[in-house]
Formats: structure tokens, sequence, C-alpha cells
């Protein structure tokens, strides 16, 4: 590669074309920007999907304008009738963009201006896109963070239905995804519950610093002029105004805090996707997927594939990559904004439209898979895992558990050599014998796991229980006002 940008963006140097419009800052420049600058600068192609925020966040601002009479009643009316047009314009597509229009502040104030006059040009005062930005933000993520716990609510009341279906249905469960003691599906697919339920809870955290307007901070240092920053703050719902005008504009912390809580939802479901890729193989076949939540093959015919799982634990990869790089950006950048910030939006939209897809296509596929009791009980009635129980019994009639984990031991070993059955080395050994035999017997194991939040199925009553009140808890959260 020569290095040279005449690939496919043209070579159009130079001023910016005439017809184009102007930027909101033409004033101090001689000519008009370079095309190159616009083509890297601009923000419009992804922040354009702001624009319903940023209309509210001007209704906001010209209201409190009004408020502190700094603008009249009149002109305020003027520019939110004009506000109202550039809505209806961009709801129904009809709103052209100009190539002059850097981003969505740009168009909306430019169109407002075109459509309200003198009364337009006084939309931006006492206003710096750097607060009207991070107002923007503000706002779509409280909302967007608050449709993603909705989304997980939803996740979570799939798995409890699953649970609840499957009462007394267990499997092997794993450690270094090794057979190690056989638990209740149910106990499973609510392990998952619980932690997506500390999601909802992350995300209700991460929103109380979310929840802050930085309108009023102006560029960096608030304005001369009497704006009413606390009436703003209310007008929009924020539950405060910010503190610091130099923090309000200069500071994301707010955003990789959003990116990181649902990376890690993201991370969840990857995790949730890893298991049904196991459990859908012939090898495990502890589950098959419904046919409308699989994909087939473009020349293997029998193939039926985990996709949904597969992208959901795939696409982690790219959304962890999205939190480092906004950290990596937010990185050194001394006080206040800094056009470096601009960069908040990609990922940031990307992550949430990607958990937003993630939750709904793993909850339709969780919501449909069929589990095979048959295969999974099969699994967990391997003698082996039931070494535990034979070693507790021993530990029950007085033996120090060291010693009996090595008297189980030995007995496994000699099993695992092919040519007796464990139960039948149980019997006939002189400190167990026909009564610890019995622990060996299909379905024993998973009865005898009775303490609190353990896997067997008197805790497990227990935690159905304790999760439907948790799940009225979360929903009850998510419905408060302000949430
Ligand atoms: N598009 C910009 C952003 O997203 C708006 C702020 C530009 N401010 C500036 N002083 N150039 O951050």
């Amino acid at each position: 590669m020569s290095g040279d940008h005449d690939t496919d963006q043209g070579t159009d140097h130079g001023a910016d074309p005439s017809g184009g419009g102007q930027t909101l800052w033409h004033g101090r420049f001689e000519g008009g920007p370079a095309a190159e600058l616009m083509a890297y600068t601009e923000s419009l192609s992804f922040d354009r999907r702001l624009w319903r925020d940023d209309i509210t966040g001007s209704r906001a601002h010209v209201r409190g304008l009004a408020r502190a009479a700094i603008i009249t009643d009149a002109e305020r009316d003027q520019v939110l009738l004009a506000l109202d047009v550039v809505e209806q314009e961009m709801e129904t597509g009809l709103f052209v963009f100009l190539p002059a229009d850097e981003d969505i502040h740009t168009a909306v104030e430019r169109r407002v201006t075109e459509l309200a006059g003198p009364a337009g040009a006084k939309l931006h005062t006492g206003r710096s896109r750097n607060d009207q930005s991070a107002t923007d933000v503000r706002l779509w993520t409280k909302r967007e963070l608050m449709v993603v716990a909705r989304r997980v609510l939803d996740l979570q009341r799939v798995l409890l239905r699953r649970a609840e279906e499957h009462e007394g249905v267990y499997l092997p469960g794993y450690t270094h995804l090794q057979r190690a003691q056989p638990v209740l599906l149910a106990h499973h697919l609510l392990a998952h519950g619980w932690a997506l339920g500390r999601g909802i809870d992350r995300i209700l955290d991460a929103l109380e610093r979310i929840d802050v307007s930085p309108l009023g901070a102006g560029a960096l240092a608030g304005s001369s002029l009497p704006l009413d920053v606390d009436g703003n703050a209310a007008d929009l719902g924020f539950a405060r105004r910010f503190e610091n005008s130099l923090d309000a504009v200069g500071s994301r912390d707010h955003v990789a805090e959003a990116l990181f809580v649902l990376t890690l939802i993201a991370v969840d479901l990857s995790r949730i996707g890893e298991e049904i890729v196991l459990w859908t193989t012939d090898e495990f076949g502890f589950a098959k997927l419904d046919d409308a939540y699989a994909t087939g093959s473009s020349m293997l015919p029998q193939k039926k594939n985990p996709d949904i799982a597969e992208l959901a634990r795939g696409k982690a990869g790219r959304l962890i990559g999205n939190l480092a790089g906004f950290l990596a950006t937010m990185k050194g950048l001394p006080l206040s904004y800094n056009r470096d910030y601009q960069e908040d939006k990609e990922p940031l939209f990307d992550t949430a439209d990607q958990v937003r897809l993630a939750l709904g296509a793993v909850t339709g596929m969780l919501a449909t898979i069929t589990f095979v009791p048959e295969r999974m009980q099969a699994a967990a009635d391997a003698e082996t895992t039931a070494a535990t129980d034979l070693a507790e019994w021993l530990v029950q009639r007085g033996m120090p558990f060291r010693e009996a984990h090595a008297v189980v031991g030995a007995l496994v070993r000699e099993a695992l050599q092919g040519e007796r059955s464990l139960r039948s080395l149980v019997a006939e050994h002189a400190s167990l014998g026909a009564d610890a035999a019995e622990l060996v017997a299909p379905g024993v194991s998973v009865r005898r796991r009775v303490t609190p939040g353990g896997a067997g199925p008197v805790p497990v009553a227990d935690q159905f229980v304790r999760f439907r009140v948790e799940l009225d808890r979360l929903a009850e959260a998510l419905e408060a006002p302000g949430a």
C-alpha cells in the first residue's frame, strides 16, 4: 500500500464543497474545512441515532432559557415548534442532512435555525456541544440500560420456568469440566439466574452515576448567563445536576461503567453459550435445540448448529474489546473536554446493541430448548460421582475425612481398572458394606446434597422460593420511579 488516501474515498482535497451548509464554528475561519477533515472528524454517521435525545435536550434547554428570561416566551415557542418539525422530519426520514452537518447537534440546530430564523439562532445560547453531547449520551444510556435490564429479567424468568418444568431432573455437576457430583438441573439453571440478577443490580447501581445532568456546564466552565441548571436537570428527568463543570464535560467514567456492566452480562451469556454448545453435541447429548433457534450447514445436510450459543461466546470477545478500547481512549486525557471523547459512542452503541440482541436470542434459545433427562441422569449416575458421599458416610461413622478420602480413592482406582464395579467393592469393604453401597445406586447421591444453597431437592425447593422473591425484588426495582 502506498499509504495514500486515493483508494475509495476520492481525492477531493481542500475546501468543503459549496452548497453543503456551514459548520457551527465557521465565523472564526477564513476558508471552509478540508474535505479530509470533515470525513475524519464527523460523528454524524453514528451519533445521528441520538436525534431523539438531542431534541429532548434542546427542548429542556430552550425552556430553561425562557425561565431565566434569556429569551422571550415567544422565542421559546418558536424554537419548540421548530423542534417539533425536526422531530417529525427525523421520524419520517424526511430530514435532509447537509455535508457540513458534522454531528447530530449541528444538524438539529442548523435545521431549527432554518425553520425559526432569529429565534432559532438563540437555541445554542449558553450551551456547548460539549455539555450537549454529554447530555444526549446520558439520556440514551439511561434508557438503553433499562431496556437491557428488563431483557435480563425476561431471561431469568425463562430460566426459572425451565427449572420448574424439570424438577427432579439431575445431571453431573462439573469442576474442571470433569464430572464431580450430581446436581439438579434446576440448580444449574438457577445458578445462571442468580448471576444474571447481579447484572441487573450492577445496571441499577451504575445508573446512579449516569443519572446526572451535565447540561449547563457549557464548553467547560459554566456561563455568564443566568442558566437554570437545576431546572434543566429536573426537566430532563435526571436525578441531579453536575457538581463541577470541568468534570461534567471532561469525564466519561460513566460510559466506561456502562460498557463494563453490559460486557459482564455478555460474558455471562457467553458462559451459558459455551454450555449449550457442549450440551447439544452428540457426545454430551444433554439438550436439543429447537429448529427455530438452530442453523444448518451449507454443505453438510445432517448438521444442526448452535450458532446463537457460539456467537454469545464469540461476540463477548468483541465487547471486551470495546470496553478495553474505550478505557485506553480515556487514559491520560487532561481536563476537560477532548475530541477523543467523541469515541465514546461507537463502542457504547455497539455493545448495547449486541447485548440486547444476545439477550433476545439466548432467551428464545433457552425457552425452546429440549433437555434430555435420560442422558443427563445416565452421565450423573456414573458410580464415581458418588465417591464423596462414600467418604462422608465414613466420616459420619467417625473416620477422619482425610482417611476416608484415601479409602474411597483406593476403591475408585480399583474400580477404574474395569473388572469390578465400585458398588460391589464398596459392598465388600470392611468399613463400608451393603448400606454404603446403596449410595452408589442411581439417583441417590443428588438427594444427599441437603445443605442450604446446595444442589439437592431439599435446598433447591427453598431456593425456588428465594429466587421468586429475588425476581419480584428486581422487577420492582425496575419499575421504581426514576429507574
Ligand atoms: N460530536 C462531538 C462529540 O461527540 C460534539 C462535541 C464537539 N465539540 C467540540 N468542541 N468540537 O463529542
